[in-house]
């Protein structure tokens, strides 16, 4: 069994939720899952008691609120009343409370609103999770957002400081969303980053056979594979503490856990970083 590496976080958005894949992430070393209130059709807290109950406590455990059965639809929503309701569903179905809570993509709920309505109730949704934590129902809260633009435009440090931001991350991420991270981060200034989606969920799609990201690492002739070499650029774009990522292969965990110890050319993301916020400009 490997050391704890608190750096990557299984995420079980895409996941079979098999007991056999829990099994081997804590022997690798992975202690960290992120499932939310809305994945496996809802199912997901009450599937994982199921398969795997006496493994959970082995876990940190981090789940989100945001999204609610809907007609016909799961539909967003960061109703104060919805969000209270689905956190103590959340600790009741898991059969322990969560180790940590986001506020899942609040971006969706604010689109249609002026920017003073839409701060006050980003305000109100997070005072829900900040409450919860302070009454002991997470040990920690968060928002995790596909598409932090819309919040950097009306986030200030007025609002209640989540403990954990999740964002979009790696080569996939264009240049308007690492701004608005970089933004977010400085006037939220959270205790810990975590990236998410580092291959933009699937590593089979052609883009991938176009160029090769090893060309980011501080050793461009190392031995590892392209997935490692973009696995790891996801923790510089932007720069996160965790990543959460997707998959139901243990060799393939295996091979995302392998990378670790691989360097990033933080020069070369630098300049990466120049030529999306060029290219942007020409646009
Ligand atoms: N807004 C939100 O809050 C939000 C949105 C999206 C995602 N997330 C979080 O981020 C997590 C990851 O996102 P994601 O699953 O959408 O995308 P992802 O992690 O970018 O991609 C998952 C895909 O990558 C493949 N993969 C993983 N490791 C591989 C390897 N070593 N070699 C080859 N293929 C590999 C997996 O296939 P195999 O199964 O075949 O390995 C899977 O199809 C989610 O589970 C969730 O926790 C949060």
């Amino acid at each position: 069994m490997r050391a704890a590496d608190p750096r990557i976080v299984l995420g079980l958005y895409r996941s079979r939720y098999e007991r056999r894949l829990l099994t081997g992430a804590l022997d690798l070393g992975v202690r960290t899952i992120d499932t939310s209130f809305n994945y496996l059709g809802f199912r997901a807290h009450e599937t994982l008691v199921k398969v795997a109950r006496d493994l959970l406590p082995r876990f940190s455990i981090s789940t989100k609120v945001g999204f609610f059965p809907g007609p016909g639809r799961a539909e967003h929503s960061i109703d104060p009343g919805r969000l209270r309701a689905a956190i103590g569903q959340s600790a009741r179905d898991l059969g322990q409370e969560p180790d940590l809570v986001f506020l899942h993509n609040p971006e969706r709920s604010l689109t249609q609103l002026s920017e003073g309505s839409a701060r006050h109730r980003l305000a109100d949704a997070c005072s829900v999770l900040a409450d919860a934590r302070e009454q002991g129902l997470c040990g920690a809260w968060g928002v995790a957002s596909w598409d932090p633009r819309p919040l950097a435009a009306i986030v200030g440090s007025d609002l209640p400081r989540p403990d954990v931001l999740m964002v979009r991350g790696g080569l996939f991420v264009g240049i308007g969303v690492l701004e608005a991270v970089d933004c977010l981060t400085e006037r939220w200034k959270p205790s810990a980053m975590w990236g998410m989606s580092p291959f933009g969920g699937s590593t089979a799609e052609p883009v991938w056979n176009t160029f090769d990201p090893r060309l980011f690492l501080c050793d461009p002739e190392r031995d590892c594979s392209a997935v490692q070499a973009a696995f790891r650029c996801a923790y510089h774009l932007p720069v996160v503490d965790a990543v959460a990522v997707g998959t139901d292969n243990l060799d393939h965990l295996r091979e995302l856990t392998d990378s670790l110890g691989i360097g990033v050319d933080e020069v070369t993301v630098r300049r990466y970083r120049r030529l999306l916020r060029d290219r942007c400009q020409e646009d």
